[in-house]
């Protein structure tokens, strides 16, 4: 008895002294989303559960290894114990009912965490290698490269992947969901804590999967209200010229892979490019003329450029248009 009671007292001791270890290495970043709080309730649960289970199997073991260590000189056999079926139903249904517990609370948490709210905000995020892209539907269409959102405001992203399978995460708001092509997927955030994040892509995704990285802000109500204004008049001006609607086609879809400035990415860069004489992989040369930078964006492996992989790009599925392709023509006639 005197055994049980000690080992019980260490049992609890040590399991508030690992779960205040757990706690005090800080494992998840700040909260910064109502949905966070629900998860990180659900997590501080089982990092209690961690600690005690922890305890419960460590010290026991470690107690008997100490306490019940053979004494010098005694050759005697153990006892010999057939089985103790009280024990094991206990063992069996404490666990049983503890695993039933967390599945009930677990899934009450999923529901709190994906429930969308009614009038939120609508952001269209688009995935692709490498790159995301971010459309306010609500205020005109425009596209962002950045992922502005006003504190404390309910935001529903809905999400598509144009090539292959990209997944939104930002830990701060602690949840992911995975962007599927030809499916739109859906996760709900409503941030309450201003500051700059990243949005990062948890799902290998090719060559360029680590750099898949983009600014996430969020600011009060009155400093979104001015980007908003700031982009609308940007989008407004771009769109008044095929070279700007080109150059916002070029910063939605092609910046990943394309530089504007000359250096050489994991594709070639467009400056200087038309009219250029481009080396082939087979190795014949062409001019950089309309018919071939079309054919490029088109059929993106038919002519490969000499060092470079084939680019995987359908501007279909991106919904760039006919008109779209000549937009990005006259933007790229301007990168002399
Ligand atoms: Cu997109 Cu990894």
């Amino acid at each position: 008895m005197r055994h049980f009671v000690i080992a019980g007292v260490l049992v609890i001791a040590v399991a508030i002294l690992a779960y205040m270890g757990l706690n005090a290495v800080h494992l998840m970043p700040v909260e910064a989303s109502t949905q966070s709080v629900s998860i990180d309730w659900m997590w501080n649960l089982m990092l209690m559960a961690m600690s005690f289970l922890f305890a419960l199997i460590a010290v026991p073991m470690f107690y008997s290894l100490v306490v019940f260590k053979r004494k010098k000189g005694d050759t005697t056999d153990a006892k010999h114990i057939e089985g103790n079926t009280p024990l094991e139903i206990t063992w069996t249904v404490i666990p049983l009912f503890v695993v039933v517990i967390f599945a009930y609370l677990g899934a009450g948490n999923l529901a709190d965490v994906v429930r969308s709210t009614p009038g939120a905000m609508v952001v269209k995020v688009t995935g692709s290698q490498w790159n995301w892209s971010f459309q306010y539907p609500d205020y005109g269409g425009f596209t962002s490269s950045e992922l502005y959102l006003p504190v404390n405001k309910a935001v529903h992203l809905e999400m598509t992947s144009i090539d292959v399978i990209h997944s939104f995460w930002v830990p701060e708001f602690r949840v992911k969901q995975d962007l599927v092509p030809g499916r739109v997927t859906e996760l709900q955030i409503t941030p309450t804590l201003d500051g700059n994040y990243k949005v990062r892509c948890s799902e290998l995704c090719g060559t360029g999967h680590y750099k898949m990285e983009q600014p996430v802000v969020v600011v009060d109500n009155a400093k979104f209200t001015a980007w908003v204004a700031d982009q609308q008049a940007v989008a407004a001006k771009q769109q008044a010229t095929p070279e700007g609607r080109g150059q916002k086609i070029y910063e939605t879809f092609c910046i990943a892979c394309h530089s504007i400035d000359g250096s050489t990415g994991i594709a070639p860069t467009w400056r200087g490019l038309y009219d250029s004489q481009v080396k082939l992989s087979d190795g014949s040369t062409v001019t950089a003329n309309d018919e071939y930078i079309l054919n490029s964006i088109k059929e993106p492996a038919s002519q490969v450029v000499n060092g470079f992989p084939a680019m995987s790009f359908k501007y279909q599925a991106a919904g760039i248009t006919a008109d779209q392709l000549n937009d990005i023509l006259a933007y790229i006639k301007t990168l002399k």
